[in-house]
């Protein structure tokens, strides 16, 4: 019998538009992909210009009434088909580019307490950042508070700190060869998953699954008709069924 070949899918989200650091970095992660997997790249804020204007109709009705549904859309049905997730920022005063944080307010609406992807659950990410000095890991922290409230338990941070040059072509050889040892590590362990399986759900996303299934239970008894709770009672998360396999 002839065994289906699926090509693998990556989608990446670029805090930045800038061809620096950042991206160097995301380039030597991805060269171990290249050749066999579909990648799929969005750069904030071209791909994503807009503010969330907080007008909540994604929240309470429809993600679809938002004013920037035709970018949001587009990026969440890459991310739900992917297999891996790349998201990829700078240090800007010990946090994520505007632009990345401003992409993520728009998925408030996927955060657990709402109505998250069952996509999400068992879904691999990467999460790279780098700074001058201080503030990497904080970077990281901003996307990855997101992504464990969508429901990914398996995030991998690569977090860097340049300490001198932040010109990529200034940056010390040596230097650049032991980023590149890191990112290359990194790149080999998520090469090495099966992605016809899906990742394990871990206890900390299970606790939050289980406290906000109590608070929609509560929620739908008060009125059916919420929309979150709706969303839950839909995909059987009320009852038996769970969004992990
Ligand atoms: C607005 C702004 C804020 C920054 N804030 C920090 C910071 O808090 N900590 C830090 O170590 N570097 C900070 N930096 C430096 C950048 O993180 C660093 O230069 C990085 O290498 C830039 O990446 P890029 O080449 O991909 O743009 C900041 C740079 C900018 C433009």
């Amino acid at each position: 019998m002839m065994r289906k070949v699926t090509t693998m899918k990556i989608t990446v989200i670029n805090g930045t538009e800038k061809h620096g650091v950042t991206y160097r970095m995301k380039e030597i992660f991805l060269e171990r992909f290249r050749d066999e997997a579909d990648i799929t790249e969005y750069y904030l804020p071209k791909d994503c210009p807009n503010f969330c204007a907080g007008c909540t109709a994604c929240f309470l009705k429809d993600q679809h009434l938002c004013k920037d549904a035709e970018y949001i859309q587009k990026i969440e049905k890459s991310l739900l088909e992917a297999d891996l997730l790349v998201f990829t920022s700078p240090a800007y005063v010990f946090h994520t580019t505007g632009a990345m944080k401003a992409m993520l307010d728009h998925f408030g609406y996927r955060w657990m307490p709402h109505r998250p992807a069952k996509e999400m659950f068992g879904k691999r990410a990467v999460i790279i950042t780098q700074c001058l000095g201080a503030g990497g890991k904080s970077t990281a922290k901003d996307i990855k508070d997101s992504l464990s409230w969508w429901g990914i338990t398996t995030i991998k941070v690569v977090s860097f700190k340049l300490m001198a040059d932040i010109d990529w072509n200034k940056i010390d050889e040596k230097k650049k060869a032991a980023f590149r040892k890191k990112l290359s590590a990194v790149a080999e362990k998520m090469r090495a998953i099966d992605y016809s399986k899906p990742g394990r759900t871990g206890l900390a996303v299970k606790a939050k699954f289980y406290i906000i299934r109590m608070m929609q239970t509560g929620l739908g008894k008060q009125d059916p008709e919420y929309t979150d709770f709706k969303y839950w009672n839909e995909n059987g998360w009320i009852g038996k069924t769970r969004p992990w396999k």
